[in-house]
């Protein structure tokens, strides 16, 4: 038959642990798997500003028809806005230009395709670890994927080594960043860092592909988009994956966009017909409801504002759990070991616990976390940090 000589492949490491978790009988299970934030009681709710606005869509959308190559204009006039800042240069300038995209991955896989199509021969260079799916996306467009080392073996940011990775890459290569909250490490670049890596990207006349996914949950949503106006400001061309599905909530919407950044207005139209070609031929046209739940929320200052509230407020709790989870580890003299979740930035943190002891929390305590040792941290319930405490420290005995 035609089909005998497929095999199985296995299934996804983090969307599988989704499944597992969901078929787990036991009541006192954790979530700690899948990116996806969870409030204090344990739901992913609708955010308000989000359902205000599906209201407004309700009302007033007249037409479901296409929306065209690069999607809706104003969720890319709002999202370049957001991501570069309202007053960014770059726009005045018409040198930048959004392609909403299903989601940020649907906006890697567009770089992706773009980097192998227009760009041919380049290799593109991902921090180890990252996240699994950059490693996937980019092998199957058919780039070769190369690493630069991001964290040490003591779990700890090695900025020193990164910097001479990348000193090493050839003249002309992609190299792939995290903007913040790295996934899935948690560890994020201090501004000198991040002006060091800069000189290197301009002196190996590098690409930057900067991957946005989590503005508002590191440090706020300004103070997270430093790194790429830093980026955008001082270098002629950057590609930047943003994501709407942790910050505004849209997960199962899949809205996202790459931004590209171009060295003249004039180049930014030859481009974006490329983007709008590969486009075409990945997905059509991107799904509306998601961008224009988020064109309408930006796009009016009350509902902006609410909705910014509620990010501060995810953001806020996702610090407060990091903090609340060290507390309840010191009885079991386990603070100092796991600092670093305090430092880290973001939903996830790269505990240090190793793939045995994974197993072991999933098998024994049903914890479920990512095989590397990631936690998503804002899927804590924090009326049972004790437990989960008492679990981590039976595996670390
Ligand atoms: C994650 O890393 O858990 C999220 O980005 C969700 C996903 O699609 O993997």
């Amino acid at each position: 038959m035609h089909f005998d000589a497929i095999g199985r492949v296995p299934g996804d490491p983090i969307l599988g642990l989704m499944e597992a978790y969901a078929q787990d009988p036991n009541p006192r299970k954790f979530d700690l798997g899948v990116g996806v934030y969870k409030d204090a009681q344990g739901l992913t709710p609708v955010l308000q500003s989000v359902k205000l606005a599906e209201q407004r869509l309700v009302d007033r959308q007249g037409s479901k028809t296409y929306i065209g190559g690069h999607g809706f204009a104003e969720f890319g006039r709002q999202i370049n806005a957001l991501v570069l800042g309202a007053d960014s240069p770059l726009i005045a300038a018409q040198r930048v230009g959004a392609t909403q995209t299903p989601g940020g991955t649907g906006a890697l896989r567009l770089s992706a395709d773009f980097i192998a199509q227009c760009l041919p021969g380049r290799g593109i260079w991902l921090s180890n670890p990252t996240w699994p799916i950059h490693e996937t996306i980019f092998n199957i467009a058919g780039l070769k994927v190369s690493h630069y080392p991001y964290v040490g073996s003591d779990n700890r940011l090695d900025v020193e080594a990164m910097l001479a990775a990348l000193r090493q890459v050839p003249k002309g290569d992609v190299v792939l960043l995290h903007a913040c909250c790295h996934n899935p490490t948690g560890f994020d670049l201090s501004h000198d860092d991040w002006r060091r890596v800069l000189e290197v990207v301009r002196s190996r006349d590098l690409l930057p592909l900067i991957d946005f996914a989590y503005q508002g949950f590191g440090d706020g949503l300004e103070q997270d988009a430093w790194a790429v106006r830093l980026f955008a400001n001082e270098l002629p061309e950057l590609l930047i994956t943003s994501s709407c599905s942790k910050n505004f909530g849209l997960y199962s919407d899949r809205t996202g966009a790459l931004i590209v950044c171009t060295r003249s207005a004039e180049k930014l139209i030859d481009v974006r017909s490329q983007l709008a070609n590969i486009a075409r031929n990945l997905w059509s046209t991107p799904p509306d409801h998601g961008a224009a739940v988020v064109a309408t929320i930006l796009g009016d200052a009350d509902l902006k504002t609410l909705w910014a509230d509620e990010v501060e407020g995810m953001r806020t709790r996702i610090a407060q759990l990091r903090s609340s989870l060290l507390q309840a580890l010191e009885p079991h003299g386990l603070r100092e070991r796991f600092a670093h979740i305090g430092e880290q930035r973001g939903m996830f943190s790269y505990t240090g616990l190793s793939p045995e002891q994974v197993k072991q929390l999933r098998d024994s305590h049903s914890v479920y976390m990512v095989g590397t040792g990631r936690a998503n941290v804002a899927g804590i319930d924090a009326t049972r940090l004790d437990s989960l405490a008492e679990a981590i420290a039976q595996v670390c005995k």
